[in-house]
């Protein structure tokens, strides 16, 4: 069967034919030129559900590092790294075309800050090489076409690499389980507090926070 351009984008090595790509996307008021590539998703333009959470991102004011997870090419990214100057800000995929992507655009749209820019390849958190690290914030559009278990496998993880007051911020469609992961999350962490930031487009933006 032929595959479409976009799928198994979450793979490590993709095996369709590479072309690079650009798209150009005005973000909460600032311009961003991203390189993209076949293989990478939604390398023709940014997904609906990654604009809405990234219209209603919410960025710890004098956070110390922020983690975009599953950062594809890397929009949500790069929004955290120009409009919170002094955080540290972490990208985590396992695409490795799209890791060359972030790190492509970091170059275009965040210069001179390869300092506090960390670019990892890997699976989800096992990525990160030190095993303390927390961050005020963790941001993601979880994969879900790959099915729903691995990103509430996400959920359990997510408290330990999280500050004291950090929370998580992700986007789901409602057609892909938004409902579920609400009502999943309100039973599983009774002490911890889960909030709809926002209903837009079919896209459920949550904010949650653990006790
Ligand atoms: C829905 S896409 C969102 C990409 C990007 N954040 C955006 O909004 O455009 C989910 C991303 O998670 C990545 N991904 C899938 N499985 C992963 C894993 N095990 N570890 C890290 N990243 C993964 C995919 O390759 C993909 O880029």
């Amino acid at each position: 069967m032929k595959k479409k351009n976009n799928q198994h984008y979450s793979t490590k090595y993709p095996d369709v034919q590479l072309k690079v790509h650009s798209v150009s996307e005005s973000l909460r008021r600032h311009l961003y030129i991203f390189k993209t590539t076949t293989g990478v998703f939604s390398y023709r333009k940014i997904d609906l559900g990654t604009k809405v959470l990234i219209r209603n991102l919410e960025i710890p004011p004098n956070s110390n590092k922020l983690l975009d997870l599953g950062c594809g090419y890397g929009p949500i990214g790069m929004v955290l790294g120009y409009e919170s100057h002094e955080s540290e800000i972490y990208f985590i995929e396992i695409n490795r075309r799209a890791i060359w992507c972030v790190k492509e655009n970091i170059k275009i749209n965040l210069p001179n800050s390869q300092n506090r820019t960390h670019v990892l390849s890997g699976n989800y958190f096992d990525a990160l090489k030190e095993d303390e690290i927390t961050f005020d914030a963790i941001y993601m559009n979880p994969p879900l076409r790959k099915g729903r278990n691995e990103f509430l496998s996400i959920l359990h993880q997510a408290p330990k690499y999280l500050a004291t007051n950090g929370f998580f911020e992700f986007v789901i469609r409602k057609k892909m389980g938004a409902p579920y992961v609400y009502k999943y999350f309100t039973k599983k962490f009774p002490n911890g507090k889960i909030t709809i930031k926002v209903k837009r487009s079919g896209y459920w933006v949550f904010q949650c926070s653990y006790e």
